[in-house]
């Protein structure tokens, strides 16, 4: 009898006391700060299917009164079916002869990073600091390690689902006999401080999926996901672009005829074929078309890599959010619903 009620007796109060607990009136501590769990890298490739690369180019950077993109775009990109962000990062700019980063550079940094994992989102910090690397090898090589002993340190706690990208596109002077060699000296920095998280490395050569022929990597370090960037043909996607000298001027190319598609399907294959024999995770960091494109055209090209590579088993981010090869209109703060559409089909 006693037994009974004082069994009734605690079901009561379990009852109060959730009452209370979802009328808000029952203290409860703050969740604690997710530690890092290492994953393995195809465990967290298998969690990433369609990214996008962010801001690149935004004001906030400078001044983050200026920023023109918001946190709620997290949440945007999540809405609408994507589950990885590549944040393009420049902090050479912002650091000191000593190679120190400006505070207020990483405080703002600090902010997205949270907002995007907060948001759900796998976050890549992208060093996109090529072009120094790309003439004076001997100069960027110290600046790198100074900014990768500064992020590295600085996220060591961060949840696994922030991953570090060592350097954009190497390329040029960072042939690929040096790429290879300064790829260890970076992730040994990195890996000073962050034993067991995923970093995403790519070839010299602009990062191009013939170029992953000459990248070698430490056979030991198993936490690494391998990148590759894909613009071909790069006269249609880059057509007008005033950054690439021999394509430039062109304008009216067309894609999409069987024997291009042919060619994206082949180029793929090899992709998966390399990924394959190395035991190596494969990421498509970027692929996109130049706003000068005819939109038909785009929208064809964004959709048929987008689908090779989903069924070559390679998720992807789109290159780029805003500002050009435009998926979002961030001054009318809305999707370019064709590219969108093409990205994620509805
Ligand atoms: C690379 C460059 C970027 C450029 C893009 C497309 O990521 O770093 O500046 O816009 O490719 O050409």
């Amino acid at each position: 009898m006693i037994g009974w009620r004082a069994r009734r007796l605690s079901a009561a109060a379990l009852v109060l006391l959730l009452l209370s607990a979802c009328r808000g009136a029952a203290p409860s501590a703050p969740p604690a700060a997710p530690a890092f769990v290492p994953v393995s890298a195809e465990d967290q490739l298998s969690a990433m299917h369609r990214g996008m690369n962010v801001l690149d180019e935004d004001p906030l950077w400078d001044d983050p009164a200026a920023a023109l993109f918001q946190p709620r775009h997290f949440a945007r990109l999540r809405d609408a079916g994507f589950d990885t962000v590549r944040i393009n990062l420049h902090p050479f700019v912002h650091s000191d002869a000593s190679g120190q980063i400006d505070p207020t550079w990483l405080a703002t940094l600090d902010g997205l990073v949270k907002a995007a994992l907060d948001d759900g989102l796998t976050v890549i910090l992208d060093e996109h600091d090529d072009s120094l690397c790309e003439r004076d090898v001997a100069a960027c090589g110290p600046r790198l390690r100074a900014v990768w002993e500064q992020l590295a340190g600085r996220y060591r706690h961060a949840p696994n689902r922030l991953l570090f990208e060592i350097l954009n596109e190497p390329h040029d002077r960072l042939t690929a006999a040096v790429w290879n060699d300064m790829l260890r000296d970076l992730l040994a920095t990195v890996r000073a401080t962050n034993p067991q998280r995923n970093v995403v490395i790519g070839p010299a050569g602009w990062n191009a999926v013939d170029q992953l022929k000459t990248l070698d990597l430490p056979a030991d370090d198993p936490h690494i996901i391998v990148t590759v960037h894909y613009y071909r043909p790069v006269r249609f996607t880059h057509q007008g672009a005033r950054w690439v000298a021999e394509t430039a001027n062109l304008s009216g190319i067309t894609w999409g005829t069987d024997a291009e598609m042919a060619q994206l399907v082949k180029d793929f294959d090899a992709v998966r074929a390399w990924a394959d024999a190395q035991h190596r995770p494969m990421l498509l960091g970027e692929f996109g078309a130049y706003d000068k494109a005819d939109m038909a055209s785009r929208v064809r090209y964004i959709s048929a890599v987008a689908r090779v590579a989903e069924a070559h088993g390679f998720p992807w981010a789109y290159w780029q959010f805003d500002s050009d090869f435009t998926a979002y209109d961030i001054r009318r703060d809305d999707w370019v619903r064709p590219i969108l559409q093409a990205l994620v089909p509805p």
